[in-house]
């Protein structure tokens, strides 16, 4: 143990450099860090198999694909930059060229970030990241569109001023330190708030209006469902100690996580502390419903019985039962914390659903973390269910066990389908982890 810890000491000492380092500055480049992970910045700066930080993912945007840029301290990167130009970038949305940023970079997220995090983040940047000279890629959008200045009116309209307020006024001090993670650094938002015509969140905080995380617009054949409290859809049948287990784990006892909120659990969520995890889990707990009729779940248990009694006459049933059962079980219950459970799941009720459509056409793997280590593989189905069959069965999942979600129709996989096929036959546009 001791062994590890001078070879990791020693180690963050050659990557600091000749540049001597006080105790404090350490602490300082430390807590950096933990902030770094907190807003994910690794997953979009970060092209896949390249250098952490060094830039270069392709990220779709309306108007064409952008590349996030080099933040390493090498003169690529951040190199030349003082405290006051990080600061304007990551808080205000403006480079040192001074021309405005793409709110594909998440600033009006973290123009809630405090000034002591800033410097935190700053430091760690600076001095605990290794440089990695790695020229930015331009933009792929064509011009007149390319130009920068419509981006400035964008940022005097929707982003919101910077304010150096990480407490929420009269909150409970748990639920406040979680608004502050969730609304600033975690950006939670940025996915899980539907967005205007004009591409700005609708609402930045709990306190912007209940748009805030009540679920977006497909993104990259995901749906980032509504986190408020509504028991369909939502998270109102969810336990607190439920939800720091799936953000710590990105598993639970109701569900395992998938699609880009994979990443967040991966690079981000299964870092942060006990407290902190606490905290996002009570603030997202506080957030009410958007429907507050929304009865919780009642399980239905006729769908498994007429299962268990091998009739299988309702549409889908027999797709079911050949193709999951044997994983999620007749009665929908899954094994826990390895194969999610569908009945009650709020993943499998939401208005839209191509989470589910693209679930069982492309499979999905439930990553390992930390605490979590074991990985359990859905399989692909894309090969050899047909539209028919996939509407059928999703909506067979849907309208099951007393779940409330609608049916989909062949027409909604075929569409899905085209789409996977546009997005896997370009070139790297498949790894695209981002909106926008
Ligand atoms: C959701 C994706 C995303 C996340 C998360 C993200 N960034 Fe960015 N960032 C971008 C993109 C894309 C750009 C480039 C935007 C452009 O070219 O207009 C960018 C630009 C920047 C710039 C400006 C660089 C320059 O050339 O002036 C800095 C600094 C920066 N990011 C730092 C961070 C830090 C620090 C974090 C974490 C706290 C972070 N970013 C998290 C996407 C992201
Ligand atoms: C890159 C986009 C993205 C970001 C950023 C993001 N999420 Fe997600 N999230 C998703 C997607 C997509 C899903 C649906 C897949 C799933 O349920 O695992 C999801 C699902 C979830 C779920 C599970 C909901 C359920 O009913 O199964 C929780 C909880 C959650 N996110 C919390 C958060 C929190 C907290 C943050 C901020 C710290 C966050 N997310 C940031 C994309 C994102
Ligand atoms: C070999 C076991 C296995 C089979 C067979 C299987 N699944 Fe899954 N399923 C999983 C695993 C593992 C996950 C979690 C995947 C992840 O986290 O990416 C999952 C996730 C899901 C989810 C998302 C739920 C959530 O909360 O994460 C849905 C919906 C789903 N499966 C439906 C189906 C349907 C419909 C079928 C049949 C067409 C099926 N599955 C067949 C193992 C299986």
């Amino acid at each position: 143990m001791k062994a590890r810890l001078i070879a990791s000491f020693a180690a963050s000492l050659a990557l600091l450099g000749n540049c001597s380092v006080s105790a404090a500055d350490a602490d300082l480049i430390k807590q950096g860090e933990y902030l770094a992970r907190a807003g994910d910045c690794v997953a979009c700066h970060t092209a896949k198999g390249g250098k952490p930080f060094a830039g270069g993912l392709p990220m779709e945007t309306p108007i064409g694909v952008i590349y996030s840029t080099n933040i390493t301290p090498d003169k690529t990167g951040l190199g030349a930059y003082s405290f006051a130009d990080f600061d304007k970038a990551v808080r205000h949305g403006v480079a040192k060229s001074g021309s405005t940023l793409y709110p594909a970079m998440p600033y009006p997220s973290y123009a809630r970030v405090s000034e002591s995090d800033m410097q935190a983040l700053y430091a760690y940047f600076m001095k605990g990241v290794e440089p990695v000279a790695q020229e930015n890629r331009a933009s792929d959008i064509p011009w007149p569109l390319s130009m920068r200045w419509p981006l400035a009116a964008w940022r005097w309209m929707f982003a919101p001023p910077v304010a150096d307020t990480p407490e929420v006024a009269g909150a409970d001090p748990v639920i406040s330190r979680g608004a502050y993670l969730v609304e600033g650094l975690g950006h939670c938002g940025a996915c899980h708030t539907p967005r205007a015509l004009t591409m700005q969140e609708k609402a930045l905080s709990a306190a912007d209006g209940s748009a805030f995380l009540s679920g977006s617009a497909p993104l990259e054949g995901w749906i980032a469902k509504s986190l408020r409290g509504d028991h369909k859809d939502g998270l109102g049948s969810w336990s607190e100690e439920q939800l720091v287990q799936f953000l710590k784990t990105g598993r639970s006892d109701r569900s395992a996580v998938f699609g880009g909120m994979s990443d967040v659990v991966v690079h981000s969520m299964q870092y942060m502390s006990q407290d902190d995890l606490t905290a996002i889990a009570r603030y997202l707990k506080s957030l009410p419903a958007m429907d507050p009729q929304n009865p919780p779940h009642q399980y239905d248990k006729q769908v498994a019985e007429a299962l268990w009694k091998g009739d299988d006459s309702r549409p889908g049933a027999s797709v079911y039962i050949d193709n999951c059962a044997a994983c999620h079980r007749t009665d929908g219950h899954g094994y826990t914390r390895v194969f999610p459970a569908l009945a009650g799941n709020p993943v499998v009720q939401t208005a839209d659903a191509t989470s589910l459509i693209n679930i069982v056409l492309n499979g999905g793997t439930l990553p390992a973390t930390h605490t979590a280590p074991s990985t359990f593989t859905m399989p692909a189905f894309a090969w050899r269910l047909s539209d028919q069959e996939v509407a059928d069965v999703v909506s067979f999942v849907r309208g099951s066990w007393g779940n409330k979600g609608a049916a989909v129709k062949a027409s909604d996989v075929a569409d899905l389908r085209k789409n996977d096929m546009h997005t896997t036959s370009g070139d790297d546009l498949g790894q695209v982890t981002q909106p926008h």
